[in-house]
Formats: C-alpha cells, structure tokens, sequence
C-alpha cells in the first residue's frame, strides 16, 4: 500500500514528528501508534464521537489491541457546540477514572472538533501526555490535526482557551472520505484552496485539478488523487508551523503562522453573526477568501483575473449556503471584534498575487474599501 510521510520539524522542543497519509491505513494503525509512541503497552484511550467511531472506531481498536496496548474508549457527543468546557471536563474525568498514566496516550479518531478537545485533554491531564491524532475529515487531514493547536470554545468566541501540544505522530487514511458528507467536503476544500492561495502557483493548480474531477472517493484512483493533495498541503503547512509554531504576535512576515488566517477574518465574522449553526467553518472561509481577493483588489493588490481564478476554484470546492439573509452591518461591526487583534489593530491577511500574501493592519485599509467589498459580496 502506497503511503507518504511528511515530516514536520519542531525547533522549540527540538523534536519532529511523522504525518502518514495514504489509502486503506487504518488496519495497521496498531503498528504505526507503537512506532510513534516507541512501545506497544500502555494504555490508550481513543476519544471519538459515536458517529465516527461507529464507523471507523473497530478497526482502529482491534488493530491497536492486537499488537499489546491496553484499550479504552471516550465518545464525546457530535458536533461544535461540544468543543466545550463541559466536554473537556467529561474527558478530563475519563482519563483519570480509567487510569492514564504519564507513559499512557490519547488517540484523537475524528474531525477538527474531536481533534481539539482530544488534545487540549490531553495537554491537561498530568500536564501533559501523548497525543496521536487519526484526522477523519479532510479539513481536519489538511489543517487542524497538523501543527499542535488545541482548544475550546467559551460562551466569549470560537477557540478562545487552548494549548500548543503537538501530536507523537497523526495517520491519514483518505479512504475515510468516503463516507464525509458533500458539505463536510465542500468545507475541506475551502481550506485547501486557501493553504494552496498561500503556497504558490502549483499547490492551488493541483488543488483546482482535484475539483475539477468527480468527486468519486469509492474509485482507487480519485482517492490516490486525494492523498497526493492531502500530502502536499499537509507539507506546506508543516512548513509555515516549524517556522512560527506559537503564532508569534511581533512576526508579521509574509510565512509567519499569521498567514494561515488567510479568509478567516471576514469568515469568522460571518460565523459569528450567525451563532456558528448556519455555516460550516470551511464554508465560512469560502467567503472569507472571496472577500479577502476582492478586498485585495480594491487595495491594487490583485487584478481581476486573479480574483476571478480565485473565485472560479471557491466555486467549484461545492455550493455554500447563501448569505443574503444576513445583514452586512452585523458583520462589519464584528468585524471590530476580531480575535486576531493584536492589540488594538486587526491585521487582514491579503494576497499580491497567488503564493503572495501580506499582512495588512487595518489602520492601513480605508474604510471605504471594506464597507465596498462588503457590498460587492453580499450583492
Ligand atoms: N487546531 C487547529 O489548528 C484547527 C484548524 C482548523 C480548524 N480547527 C477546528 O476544527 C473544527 C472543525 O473541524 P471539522 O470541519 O473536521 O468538523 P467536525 O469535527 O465537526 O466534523 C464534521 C462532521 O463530520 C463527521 N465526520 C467526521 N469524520 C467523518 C467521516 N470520515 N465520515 C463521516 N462523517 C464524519 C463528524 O461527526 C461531524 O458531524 C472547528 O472547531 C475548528 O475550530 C482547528
Ligand atoms: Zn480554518
């Protein structure tokens, strides 16, 4: 079975770890987790949700019981309203009623939800024990179960209390695609098409290419297609982590982990107006990218015919949910709010080109081509 390995640096705890990605893998996660833990018998608890593990949670169990660890299982309920303080107590409780000691391992089997509360959990008890992240969705492949950030949501916002802890090692097996719905896809590759607007002319040909097939994940070929995606985003991210891995606030640099927030201004802000139940996350960077190319052009940054390739891609990642029923004056005044604030400036990540992006305090941005932009997006 074909698998590539990305391997991604860590200077701060000089240490590095392995990123597995390829089709079928789940049957041998038992012997990938005892490579990446250097033992075969602690105990690992899998946090999942009863979705996922439905699916998925046998094959990864009996694969990692049959060559020695000690099994437990915690399913965490469905969903982003779960990413909470009451979930991470739950889990919390979990790991020390069913005995995880400091040699002992969480195996986080799901999307970006479980992935987060998954490692925050396991950053916390004991004040830290390993962490093994088997992603489930492709936004999860692509983005949140690489580069160490966990965390929560609080009644204040999205993310707003976490931790750095960076995973021993995370296994993709893009066969588990098969069974992600078509929006849960749509959002992936919103975050695809924004990893690839940052990496450069060939990361978002390659990710343009992939949409422009069927999306047909039962066929050997459409999912090797997907890993080889999977592996090269997964590869830039990697990339942009080792460089800046706590986001540091003074590292404004066009690869400074900032960048990544590519879309996610005006896309959180959307979110927000919204109570985070109308849009998918990635859905939400959909339109956060279109408006973040159009923005750009009214700052002489990009041409048209960069915005309309940028749109065309966001097209064809599937259909987003309209945003007419929202009002735009929500969003500008959450817009004030952002978290990204460093101190009293919002820094917009915007693009000079493909593979070009800079960061822009708004203090910089006159008002008049925000409030336009909003107009040309919500027309
Ligand atoms: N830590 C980071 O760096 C980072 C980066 C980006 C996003 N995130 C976070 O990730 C979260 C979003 O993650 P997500 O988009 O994966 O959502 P999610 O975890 O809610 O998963 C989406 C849905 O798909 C289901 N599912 C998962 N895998 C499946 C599969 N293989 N087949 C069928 N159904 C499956 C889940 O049960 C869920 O209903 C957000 O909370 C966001 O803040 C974190
Ligand atoms: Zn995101």
């Amino acid at each position: 079975m074909d698998r590539t390995l990305v391997n991604i640096k860590i200077p701060r705890q000089q240490t590095s770890y392995d990123i597995t990605i390829g089709r079928g893998l789940l049957v041998d996660s038992g012997s990938w987790a005892a490579a990446a833990l250097g033992n075969r018998d602690s105990k690992l608890l899998i946090v999942s949700n009863r979705k996922v593990f439905g699916l998925y949670g046998e094959t990864v169990r009996k694969s990692l019981k049959d060559v020695g660890f000690k099994i437990e299982v915690h399913l965490i309920g469905d969903g982003e309203r779960f990413k909470s303080f009451r979930t991470l107590q739950d889990t919390l409780a979990a790991l020390s009623e069913k005995g995880l000691t400091r040699t002992d391992a969480v195996v986080a089997l799901g999307g970006g939800v479980v992935g987060d509360l998954a490692g925050f959990a396991a950053s916390l008890h004991l004040r830290g024990i390993d962490l093994l992240q088997i992603p489930t969705t492709l936004l999860s492949m692509i983005d949140s179960s690489v580069g160490g950030k966990t965390g929560i949501n609080t009644s204040f916002g999205k993310n707003l209390v976490g931790t750095f802890h960076q995973p021993k090692a995370v296994l993709i097996d893009v066969g588990v695609l098969r069974s992600l719905d078509d929006r849960e896809l749509t959002a992936g590759f919103c975050e695809a098409i924004k990893q690839a607007a940052l990496a450069g002319p060939k990361l978002f040909q390659l990710t343009a290419d992939i949409l422009k097939a069927d999306r047909r994940f039962d066929d050997p070929t459409v999912l090797d297609a997907v890993a080889r995606l999977v592996a090269k985003q997964v590869a830039f991210k990697a990339k942009i982590v080792r460089g800046d891995e706590t986001e540091a606030t003074d590292n404004d640099s066009p690869t400074s982990r900032k960048i990544l927030n590519f879309g996610h201004t005006f896309g959180h802000a959307l979110e927000k107006v919204t109570d985070y139940k109308y849009l998918r996350h990635g859905e939400a960077v959909g339109y956060g990218i279109k408006f973040a190319a159009e923005l750009s052009k009214k700052l002489e940054l990009l041409d048209q015919d960069e915005v309309d390739s940028l749109n065309d891609v966001v097209r064809r990642a599937g259909m987003l949910p309209t945003i007419s029923n929202i009002d735009p004056a929500l969003v500008l005044e959450s817009l004030k709010h952002d978290k990204k604030r460093v101190g009293n400036s919002l820094r917009w990540v915007l693009l000079r080109g493909i593979g070009k992006p800079v960061i822009v305090p708004d203090t910089e941005i006159p008002r008049s081509a925000v409030s336009s932009t909003l107009k040309t997006i919500f027309r």
